[in-house]
């Protein structure tokens, strides 16, 4: 794993969107995996930025997301695809006709994880996952106790993740308790994977991931094991990693915009 630490929550944001940025101007027609989630909104603002001043070509981009509630429509708000298509395909000018997001709202749901399965190995592969990492380690809704060989399924939100989540959500709105996630092995296929953690919340589940044992118990220890994983972290989530000197400043990442 290279960690990247970074001197303020701004420059990791800006470290993780020029990888992202580096990845699609190296090869346009890459399969990228999106995430989601609060850190993703930094990510995705400072994409859209950069696209501003240093255009890329987007439409030969094929992507998978990693994860969608079971329950909302494609078309609601809450939605991953309604995330997806207003902060991030619309401004990018990507083709949506190359992005695959599981459908929590189909009446088959194994199914449809078996059918992204197939899909994913039908595009070759995804070249380049992006993630966050959740309060109680979970990587896309691989909630602690998920298996590593674990494939896309149906998945049942941990109460952690649900009060954690719930920010999103206004007072008396329905939201969901369960999910359609990649697996942590679909996950750990990916040929490079970047993972951005923010802020202190974050810092017991990084310093779990790195420096813990390999364990279902935090899910985003299975990163230990792949070999081109990239961690970008502010000062917060790192603050609990007992070797920091080690990191600090081991993988510089281009800035794009110094
Ligand atoms: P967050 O979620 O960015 O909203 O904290 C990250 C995650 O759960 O993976």
């Amino acid at each position: 794993m290279k960690i990247h630490l970074c001197d303020s929550r701004e420059e990791a944001t800006r470290s993780a969107a020029a990888l992202v940025y580096q990845q699609v101007a190296a090869k346009p027609c890459s399969v990228l995996g999106w995430a989601t989630g609060g850190t993703m909104d930094a990510l995705y603002s400072e994409l859209v930025l950069l696209q501003q001043q240093r255009p890329l070509y987007w439409r030969e981009l094929v992507s998978f997301n990693l994860d969608e509630y079971v329950g909302l429509s494609t078309d609601h708000p809450k939605s991953y695809r309604f995330y997806m298509r207003h902060r991030v395909f619309i401004p990018l000018g990507i083709n949506e006709d190359c992005t695959h997001l599981l459908r929590g709202d189909v009446s088959d749901l194994d199914d449809a994880c078996m059918a992204y399965e197939r899909a994913i190995a039908e595009a070759g592969g995804i070249d380049f996952q992006l993630l966050g990492i959740g309060e109680n380690g979970h990587i896309g809704f691989n909630e602690p106790g998920s298996s590593m060989d674990s494939r896309t399924r149906f998945t049942r939100l941990t109460l952690q993740t649900i009060e954690a989540n719930q920010r999103f959500f206004a007072p008396g709105e329905f939201q969901p308790h369960t999910a359609l996630t990649m697996g942590i092995k679909t996950i750990l296929e990916a040929r490079q994977i970047v993972m951005l953690a923010l802020g202190a919340k974050k810092s017991a589940a990084v310093a779990a991931m790195v420096e813990g044992p390999l364990s279902e118990l935090c899910p985003a220890s299975a990163l230990q094991m792949h070999p081109a994983t990239t961690l970008v972290l502010d000062p917060d989530a790192a603050q609990s990693l007992t070797q920091q000197n080690n990191h600090r400043r081991a993988h510089p990442i281009k800035d794009l915009k110094a």
